[in-house]
């Protein structure tokens, strides 16, 4: 097949698709009860200075690749190698992203289809009026009904493999147009509705007072791991994306705007949460749980409640569809490219994925086995990998042409993040959690 000529059309389109693949159940399922998990503050501290040094510098890197390649990641990371006479193998990136996306895949719509689940009661009303403990106690209930979580589970997989399908063009670009706005929109109401029914000063001093001996090597590794899980990078799903940008927007503001939306949106869903946990004397160390046992007091409380409720979680889905899509797109382009059918190649990657995730409903140790290992190691290692590239491996001109300020103290503090910054920290992280330092 030729070089990719699609590509989005307009830069606010790759903005909104790249967002739509970032801002998913990454930001309001998992960054909350992790968070509470990780004892609040010094947590939250070391994530955004993760984003910042090393998120967003990766980010630069996929998209910069991406764009240049105009390929699927094997192929564009392949290319770029080539032109500068190095090795092929560092399309390796590619590769084991394309298995990174796969193993998300697994749990992710597991969870999604919780999100399914909760939907549906919303939509029938089944908690409203009833006691908080009650509401609180219905996440367990599911969570041992491996028949319901099956059904959703297969759902969702059958919605993601749906869109893949039919080509990234139409079915993403105009959804995510409509659709990611709106659920802005929607955290902002609850969010003003935490502040006026939550503990919302106990929140915040949860989320933004650091208390630095709760930080442990594995809470620092977890920040890290979700710098990356957020925004979607160390898999090629962004660089799938970047393929498709039009080649004058400008890939540093591009990505400051993804990655802004992505963080304000974390934080805002945590200040939803966390205000109604301490109202309701919970614990914030929910486990995977956390939104589901929380949320739902507040929806069974609020005038029109359950319509808004359902609204919520519809959007939810939606914003876990919107994401699952970037977990196969890399590997379907790639499978395309090398000659089989766009539909066959996704139903082929979604029967994978599918499969491994009726092994995480049904064991949990395999789903947090799944999560930790993308999430702390793979995503890293990837992010890592292409970090060395862009920073070392090519050539200074084959990576400045990229962009239209070749100076400055931007370019600059961006090339010592990639060069330096991200590598070493990731490096450390890792080795610190292993117990080799
Ligand atoms: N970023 C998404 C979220 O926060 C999940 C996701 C989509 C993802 N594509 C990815 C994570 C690629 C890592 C790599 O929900």
């Amino acid at each position: 097949m030729a070089e990719n000529s699609v590509t989005w059309k307009s830069r606010w389109i790759f903005v909104l698709a790249a967002t739509g693949s970032a801002v998913g159940l990454g930001n309001i399922w998992k960054f909350p009860y992790i968070t509470g998990e990780y004892g609040g503050g010094a947590f939250v501290l070391v994530y955004l200075a993760c984003i910042l040094a090393i998120g967003i510098p990766v980010m630069v890197a996929e998209v910069l690749l991406g764009r240049s390649g105009r390929s699927d990641p094997i192929h564009s990371v392949l290319k770029a190698a080539k032109r500068s006479g190095h090795a092929q193998a560092w399309s390796i990136i590619g590769a084991a992203g394309v298995i990174s996306g796969l193993m998300i895949m697994m749990f992710y719509s597991v969870v999604a289809g919780w999100v399914i689940d909760y939907f549906f009661q919303s939509v029938t009303g089944s908690y409203a009026g009833l006691e908080a403990d009650t509401i609180s106690g219905g996440f367990g209930e599911l969570y041992g009904d491996h028949d319901r979580q099956f059904l959703w589970h297969c759902l969702f997989c059958l919605l993601t493999a749906g869109i893949v399908a039919s080509g990234v063009q139409k079915g993403i670009g105009n959804a995510v147009e409509v659709l990611m706005p709106l659920l802005f929109v929607m955290m902002l109401i609850m969010l003003g509705y935490s502040i006026a029914e939550g503990d919302f000063k106990a929140a915040l001093h949860f989320m933004f007072t650091p208390d630095f001996s709760k930080l442990t090597g594995d809470a620092v590794l977890e920040a890290m791991g979700h710098s990356f899980f957020t925004l979607s990078l160390g898999m090629g799903a962004i660089m799938a994306y970047g393929a498709y940008m039009p080649g004058n927007a400008s890939i540093g503001k591009t990505v400051l705007t993804v990655a802004l939306f992505d963080t304000l949106l974390a934080l805002i869903a945590g200040l939803v949460i966390f205000p109604l946990v301490f109202a309701n004397n919970m614990e914030p160390a929910q486990s995977v749980g956390l939104i589901f046992k929380t949320l739902p007091i507040t929806f069974s409380q609020m005038p029109y409640g359950m319509l808004f409720a359902s609204i919520f979680f519809a959007l939810v889905a939606i914003a876990a569809l919107s994401s699952s899509i970037s977990l196969l797109e890399p590997g379907v382009a790639w499978l395309e490219r090398n000659g089989l059918e766009r539909g066959a190649a996704t139903w082929l990657l979604t029967g994978v994925a599918w499969a491994g995730g009726i092994l995480c409903l049904n064991i949990s140790e395999i789903f947090n086995f799944l999560d930790n290992l993308t999430t702390k190691y793979s995503l890293p290692i990837g992010g890592l990998l292409i970090a060395v590239f862009v920073g070392w491996v090519l050539p200074a001109t084959q990576v400045s042409e990229n962009f239209e300020v070749r100076r400055g103290p931007l370019y600059t503090s961006w090339l010592w993040c990639v060069r330096i910054v991200a590598p070493a920290g990731i490096v450390l992280v890792i080795i610190n959690q292993l117990g080799w330092i």
